[in-house]
């Protein structure tokens, strides 16, 4: 018996890895996250199979449920959207099931950002513009931040922010990054990527608020930085004709010889 956490992805039910689909469709009993992962999903589970929603339930009651499988000997699905090495309290249940010795493995899904940047059609790190993403947050009723990482200081590094959890506070995201990125800056938002009705508001720092209206709630994130919409942007050099490469050697005397 084997509890597979797997990421169940932004919401598209054929945004499942191959992995993914196989494990749930072998899997007698499904427990899910259905505060972000869709109903959609669940169409990969086999006929007869237990489907618990465990948004209403808590950690205790979790682990209960996967004890209970355990016992009989039971694959348990454990779905959480997008990916779970970020924000799907993977952490605290892998602690739970150490401790009980219920063996388990983790799959990996498409988290929401690379899917909203798909929506987007944008590369999130030009040559010249932006090199790194901050995958962030602000501050939530139940989880506080660490006192560093702020959006100020992530703000400071002109980097590409993507920002989870936030769309409920607009007003701070704006407040706080005005003095970093400029008030032109480009912002975009894209409520429910991959989903049917996802949404794209592409607005600047400046015309946020009044470009989002209240409809655009929860499943949102906020891309900010100037790689969001830039055509302004030097080409790489893992194309470039004569730069010099292991995979295309060129030039008087290659770095890369053709047979190392
Ligand atoms: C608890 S976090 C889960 C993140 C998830 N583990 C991942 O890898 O993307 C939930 C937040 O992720 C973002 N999110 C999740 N699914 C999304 C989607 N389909 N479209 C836009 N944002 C999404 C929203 O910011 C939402 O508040």
């Amino acid at each position: 018996m084997t509890v597979h956490f797997i990421g169940a992805g932004p919401g598209a039910p054929d945004l499942l890895t191959l992995r993914a689909a196989k494990l749930i469709a072998q899997s007698p009993v499904c427990l899910y996250a259905g505060s972000l992962v869709p109903e959609g999903v669940l169409a990969h589970c086999p006929p007869g199979a237990r489907i618990i929603n465990t948004a209403p339930l808590s950690l205790d009651q979790i682990i209960e449920e996967i004890s209970t499988a355990h016992a009989q000997g039971h694959d348990v699905a454990r779905l959480h959207s997008g990916d779970l090495s970020i924000w799907s309290a993977m952490g605290e249940q892998l602690r739970r099931l150490r401790t009980l010795g219920i063996p388990f493995d983790v799959t990996p899904g498409v988290p929401a950002f690379a899917a909203a940047a798909a929506a987007l059609e944008a590369e999130l790190t030009l040559p010249g513009v932006a090199q790194s993403l901050v995958l962030t947050r602000t501050q939530g009723r139940a989880t506080p931040m660490p006192p560093r990482e702020t959006l100020a200081n992530f703000g400071a590094t002109g980097a590409t922010l993507a920002l989870h959890l936030s769309i409920h506070l607009l007003a701070k995201v704006v407040e706080d990054l005005t003095p970093h990125y400029g008030a032109t800056c480009p912002v975009a938002v894209v409520w429910r990527a991959s989903w049917e009705d996802q949404r794209i508001i592409r607005a600047t720092l400046e015309t946020l608020e009044s470009a989002v209206d209240a409809s655009v709630e929860r499943t949102a994130l906020i891309f900010v930085g100037p790689a969001i919409d830039s055509q302004d942007f030097a080409e790489s050099q893992l194309y470039a004709a004569d730069y010099d490469r292991r995979y295309r050697p060129t030039g008087p005397a290659p770095r890369f010889p053709e047979s190392a």
